[in-house]
């Protein structure tokens, strides 16, 4: 991990304030559609430059988990050897996705946009360049791993089609030793497994 990262990290900015928050200090606001943030940014999303990218790859995984290396469905999946795509901003790594081919499926490793990118399309735009890519080389699905702290991504998944197939109970828990907390201060206790077919593809409105 970089000698210069804040852990942990702000993973998200309060839209009021503009505090830039670590996942425990994060709290949610349920809104009616038309007062949800809907600020637009001109991006583009491709699949990385193994070289030219890397160290981008390394920085976001540094900032969002302290590592690229990442235990998810029982397996360690390392971000630098997955297929990446990238989100760029004007040149600069904005958000990533890194996912791998594994079991015949499309399993993600991570999903991660950078706080002052978030709420701007970026992760959708992400998860349905994923979608094209399983599409185009005749993967049937994809599959990713939540944490059940992790409401923004529980919601996010769920709102592009994925359904829940499983939890981990316990699972993440046992494997940092404790119940640590996560997102709002949530304890940290199992892994919830989703899967979304990547045909008839219904993306979720905005
Ligand atoms: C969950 C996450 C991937 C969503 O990406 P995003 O680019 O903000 O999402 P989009 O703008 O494409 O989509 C917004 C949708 O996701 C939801 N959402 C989830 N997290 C959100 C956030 N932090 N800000 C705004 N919307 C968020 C919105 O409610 C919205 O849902 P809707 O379609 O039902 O209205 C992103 O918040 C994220 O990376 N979270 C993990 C934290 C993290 O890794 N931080 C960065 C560390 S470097």
């Amino acid at each position: 991990m970089s000698d210069n990262v804040e852990v942990p990290y702000p993973h998200y900015r309060c839209p009021s304030c503009g505090k830039d928050l670590p996942p425990e200090e994060a709290r949610i606001t349920i809104t009616c559609e038309s007062h949800q943030p809907s600020d637009r940014l001109a991006f583009t999303v491709r699949e990385s430059n193994p070289a030219a990218d890397r160290r981008a790859i390394e920085e976001i995984c540094d900032k969002a988990l302290g590592e690229t290396e990442i235990d998810t469905f029982g397996t360690m999946f390392d971000v630098l050897k997955g297929v990446n795509l990238i989100a760029d901003v004007d040149g600069e790594l904005g958000g990533l996705l890194s996912m791998s081919v594994s079991g015949g499926e499309i399993v993600l490793i991570l999903l991660s946009v950078y706080p002052e990118r978030q709420g701007q399309g970026v992760g959708s735009a992400l998860l349905r360049a994923a979608v094209v890519y399983a599409e185009e080389h005749g993967l049937p699905s994809v599959r990713v791993a939540v944490s059940n702290d992790d409401i923004p991504l529980l919601h996010f998944y769920q709102r592009h089609g994925f359904v829940i197939q499983e939890i981990a109970v316990g699972l993440l828990a046992d494997s940092l030793g404790s119940a640590v907390a996560g997102f709002s201060g949530i304890p940290v206790r199992d892994e919830i497994r989703l899967r979304r077919p990547v045909c008839s593809v219904r993306h979720a409105p905005r």
